[in-house]
């Protein structure tokens, strides 16, 4: 029987009944019907889920949301198909509604896989819609868990008109409110595209799979056999594609992952992060500081040591962890307040600048200047990433992004040069002239057009020719370049660079000036939207 018919019966069944007789059935068909809409798509579906070690959607919600917040909307909503051979479910395979993160105001939407796999008919996507409407309505983040067969394959176009509504939403309020979206099921078709939409997606590792076409089609269409983790699971896409921002251990630690987010975030456009003031002193210094950066400039060393011996207590939110790790991104406060951290990681390409950590960092810093979070660029880099595979699949086009991002942005920004900054990649990485507000240098900084190899063996093509020793002329005038260009001082003199600092003060450096850029306001010419190269 359909779940709708049962509760009409329920009404029609007491004609004769006294006043309070009367309300009492009425309640009691009101709680039959809770109950119904409670269980989803039944008992043997709820196992079915439990046994691939997924929890359902109600019980997701409450590892998210503080104790006895949650007001779900919409949860009698059925779907108006015309296919009558669906069955009708109540929520139609969504729980919506509103309530707190650690006291924050969130709306929420959760995909219920129990029913029709998830999948999304128009009354489902008109649920979303309201939500994310509230959400931007409100001010308010707007967090999705996503668990679905993609659009109902009954419900045709008006699914795919669903999606097309809610794709308008994601779009109306990025930059305006956070959206944040895990990844805890299969997303197929429709349910992958909103989620890349928004700001941050988190999947679970062995339990998120995202893709566009399933491994049967694509067994169908190429003859490729792929299995659905390889196709679509947490690592690929936190590794090779870059579509997911963080990997979860499992659902708790996903949930865990969205608090730690949000705490980093303000409620929307026009506000501030909140402050956590921390028990780590802002003029405390670090006297190892410069030991942490190797002696050799050839050796790696690894980036996060240093920013985490600059941020508060040490703790940092790695964005993108696992996606081009030759830069790192993230969150972390200073003084108590959220700031963005863009750095070079010298431990994986030297730190070059290539395709994926152009695309990386630009997104990232959209992000911060959409949301009024400052942003602290750490520099180490050899330049842009040369070589035919770079060059053919774009590196032109991606590394622009960088450079238009921060231009871009108007939010404070400071820089730190402690390592190499040569050529393209100095000016790319929050220089001066890309309007960050405060340049700071270590005395171990290296500024050029080139690196001295390079840059000698254009500059002194003729002496390495005639030399006899070609390798010990090389290091001699590599070492000469190295001691009269390679250093901050040049570019001090020039002003880029504000002052030359000694790494021991970076933190209360850093600190001094985002407390000094806190009121900055800096316009930019009107227009519609920029036209940065996608
Ligand atoms: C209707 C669906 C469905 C769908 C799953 N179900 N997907 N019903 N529309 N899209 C139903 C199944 O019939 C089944 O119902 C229940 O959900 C659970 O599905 P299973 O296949 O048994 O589960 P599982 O083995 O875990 O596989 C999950 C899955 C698979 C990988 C998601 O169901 C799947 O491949 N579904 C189709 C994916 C897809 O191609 N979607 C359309 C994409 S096109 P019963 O009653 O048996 O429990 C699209 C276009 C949008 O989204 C474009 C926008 C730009």
């Amino acid at each position: 029987m359909k779940q709708d018919n049962l509760a009409v019966m329920n009404l029609l069944a007491f004609p004769s009944l006294t006043c309070t007789a009367m309300h009492d059935e009425k309640i009691k068909t009101l709680n039959h019907i809770k109950e119904l809409a409670e269980s989803g798509g039944g008992k043997e579906r709820i196992e079915a889920q439990h046994s691939k070690g997924k929890l359902t959607a109600r019980e997701r919600i409450d590892l998210l949301v503080d104790e006895g917040t949650f007001i779900e909307i919409d949860k009698y909503v059925t779907h108006r198909s015309e296919d009558t051979s669906t069955t009708k479910y109540y929520g139609d395979g969504l729980v919506t509604g509103f309530g707190t993160v650690n006291g924050r105001r969130v709306f929420i939407y959760v995909y219920d896989f129990t029913v029709l796999g998830g999948s999304l008919g128009e009354m489902a996507a008109r649920k979303i819609v309201k939500i994310m409407d509230h959400a931007i309505r409100t001010g308010a983040p707007v967090i999705g868990i996503l668990d679905s067969g993609g659009a109902r394959i009954q419900e045709g176009v008006m699914s795919l008109d669903g999606y097309g509504e809610i794709f308008f939403r994601n779009t109306m309020a990025s930059g305006v409110v956070p959206q944040i979206t895990a990844s805890m099921g299969p997303c197929a078709g429709g349910a992958v595209y909103s989620p890349a939409m928004t700001d941050f997606v988190i999947m679970v590792e062995n339990i998120g799979q995202m893709f566009v076409t399933g491994p049967e089609v694509v067994k169908e269409v190429l003859s490729q056999e792929v299995s659905f983790e390889d196709l679509g699971g947490a690592k690929t896409h936190a590794t090779k594609s870059g579509v997911a921002h963080f990997v979860a251990k499992n659902e708790y630690d996903c949930m865990d992952t969205i608090k730690r987010l949000l705490s980093y975030l303000p409620q929307n456009n026009s506000d501030e992060s909140p402050v956590i003031e921390g028990t780590d002193a802002p003029n405390r210094i670090d006297a190892n500081m410069v030991n942490l950066l190797p002696e050799n400039p050839y050796q790696g060393y690894d980036m996060k040591e240093i920013i985490k011996s600059i941020v508060d207590n040490g703790q940092f939110l790695e964005v993108h962890e696992l996606f081009a790790e030759n830069i790192v991104v993230g969150f972390a406060r200073m003084a108590g307040r959220s700031v963005g951290i863009i750095a070079n990681q010298p431990m994986y390409l030297a730190g070059a600048l290539d395709i994926n950590s152009s695309d990386k960092a630009a997104r990232f810093i959209r992000f911060c200047d959409a949301f009024n979070i400052p942003i602290v660029t750490f520099v180490d880099t050899p330049g842009y990433l040369p070589g035919r595979d770079q060059e053919h699949n774009g590196i032109i086009r991606h590394g622009s992004k960088l450079l238009f991002a921060y231009c871009e942005a108007t939010v404070p920004k400071v820089t730190c040069i402690i390592g190499k900054a040569y050529g393209g990649a100095y000016i790319a990485m929050g220089s001066k002239n890309l309007r960050a507000d405060v340049n700071y240098a270590w005395p171990t900084a290296e500024i050029a057009v080139l690196g001295p190899e390079a840059a000698i063996t254009i500059i002194h093509r003729r002496d390495l020719k005639q030399s006899a020793d070609a390798i010990t002329t090389k290091k001699k005038l590599a070492k000469e370049y190295r001691d009269k260009f390679a250093n901050p001082y040049i570019a001090a003199e020039k002003g880029g660079i504000d002052l030359v600092i000694d790494p021991l003060e970076t933190r209360p450096m850093i600190i001094s000036a985002l407390e000094a850029l806190a009121s900055k306001k800096e316009g930019r010419p009107w227009k519609k939207h920029g036209n940065m190269n996608l």
